[in-house]
């Protein structure tokens, strides 16, 4: 198991480069299922959920390879098979948006439910009520999804929820619908638009992506195609709370500022300065950070993503603030560590009240999902003395080479790799 070993309070400066958001390669990589041509995706992130996504990919039949270190080569042609791996669908949530190009290549799909997380349940309600709109049969067998349609049919949609993974899986397989298909209330992240893109440049016919109403119109065949993945808003705008926290200046470079206005709007009425110049950003702060309130909504709400993150600026800001979690019922897991640090917070039903203290203080802490492991990374970075991070795999679905670009920066931070210890049975 790995560890992260921080030594906190150094001050960090100078410039990273954001990577391919791993939200938006996961459902482009899902839908190369759609079509049996080569195709070439460029700024690919190297993290354990784009290896996991080839492995399943793999394990349906398609070539996955990687190119460069970021480019990678896939063709699902001939022989894809409509059962998707437990194993890997049980690692990785994402790996059920699988079941929508499945559904519209081959008219049947048998993906396993996604187990929930730490952060919630994460029902998939959303997506098969979809399928069934679009002229599917779905029933649940021994822990799979199936679906089965002799032909998609288009439909009017409306979703209860804008869920993210439930519009990218509909939109993927209306694509090859018969007749259109219209979402309402679908999720407006920049994800969405890239998969749109993507899909488009397929030669599918996608209209409305990042509006609350999507429109598919089904065609009969997509085609191979060269894409290149939008950077990853998620690993900027932790960059750029982290800039604020350490006060910079921290430039940001090879980011789409245009898709965190919501971070940004929060860190300036927090008290620091955001310079935008095309793909950089470069954040400082003069000062002591102000508390403000937060409240996570889909796009082009404050993103859940970053919850974590910004509370921990929090703990250290001027005064009150609160952080109000909308998106998932679970995603706090990250606070009774920042308690451990010596953060004054207290989690009032999905409301963290966080009373601004002057220091943190390090100590072992855990990672439990992805964000709240970086913002415990960014809590031993401001923190006195050491911190060390366990469960540091939960780091490494989401965030590439995160050691080494903080280390860029000045941080005296490393990674301890320790063999799995064997449990010790003997008796004491
Ligand atoms: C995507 O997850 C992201 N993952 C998540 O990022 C992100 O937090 C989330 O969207 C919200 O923005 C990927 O894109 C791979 P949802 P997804 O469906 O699609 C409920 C990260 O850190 N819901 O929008 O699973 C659900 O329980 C990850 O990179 C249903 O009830 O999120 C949740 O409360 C974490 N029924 C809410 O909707 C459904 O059928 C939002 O979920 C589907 C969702």
């Amino acid at each position: 198991m790995a560890r992260i070993l921080i030594e906190g309070g150094i001050p960090l400066s100078g410039e990273i480069a954001v990577g391919g958001a791993k939200n938006a390669a996961l459902p482009i990589m899902a839908a190369t299922l759609l079509c049996g041509d080569p195709i070439r995706l460029s700024n690919v992130p190297r993290l354990n959920d784009v290896e996991t996504m080839q492995k399943v990919l793999r394990a349906l039949g398609g070539t996955v390879a990687w190119e460069g270190p970021h480019e990678m080569a896939i063709t699902c042609d001939g022989g894809i098979k409509e059962e998707a791996p437990y194993e890997l669908v049980k690692a990785m949530r994402a790996s059920f948006f699988v079941m929508g190009p499945l559904l519209a290549r081959l008219r049947r799909a048998r993906v396993p439910l996604p187990g929930g997380c730490a952060i919630g349940v994460r029902p998939v309600n959303i997506h098969l009520k979809g399928f069934e709109a679009l002229g599917a049969k779905v029933s649940i067998d021994g822990g799979f999804a199936v679906a089965t349609a002799d032909r998609l049919q288009g439909a009017r949609i409306h979703l209860d929820f804008p869920s993210v993974g439930a519009t990218e899986n509909l939109m993927m397989a209306a694509t090859l619908a018969e007749g259109t298909t219209v979402i309402e209330n679908a999720a407006q992240e920049p994800e969405i638009v890239d998969l749109a893109d993507f899909l488009n440049a397929m030669g599918a016919k996608v209209q409305g992506a990042g509006g609350p109403t999507i429109q598919i119109e089904g065609v009969r065949q997509l085609r191979g195609v060269s894409y290149r993945v939008i950077p990853d808003r998620i690993d900027a705008g932790t960059f750029l709370v982290l800039g604020a926290m350490t006060r910079g200046p921290l430039v940001i470079k090879d980011a789409q500022p245009a898709h965190q206005m919501a971070v940004i709007a929060k860190l300036q009425e927090m008290g620091a300065t955001i310079d935008v110049q095309g793909d950089r950003m470069t954040v400082e702060a003069r000062g002591r950070l102000r508390g403000v309130d937060v409240k996570t909504l889909p796009y082009p709400g404050f993103p859940t993503d970053m919850q974590a993150q910004i509370t921990v600026a929090m703990c250290l800001a001027q005064g009150t603030s609160l952080v109000t979690e909308t998106v998932f019922e679970n995603r706090f897991m990250h606070i009774a560590e920042l308690v451990r640090m010596g953060a004054n917070l207290n989690i009032r039903d999905r409301t963290v009240v966080i009373n601004g203290v002057d220091r943190l203080i390090g100590c072992p802490v855990s990672a439990s999902d992805l964000r709240a492991g970086a913002a415990l990374v960014m809590a031993g970075l401001v923190a006195e003395g050491r911190t060390e991070v366990g469960n540091v795999f939960h780091i490494d679905r989401g965030y590439e080479n995160l050691v080494e670009r903080l280390a860029r920066l000045g941080a005296r931070i490393s990674r301890l790799e320790e063999p799995a210890t064997p449990p010790d049975h003997s008796r004491r």
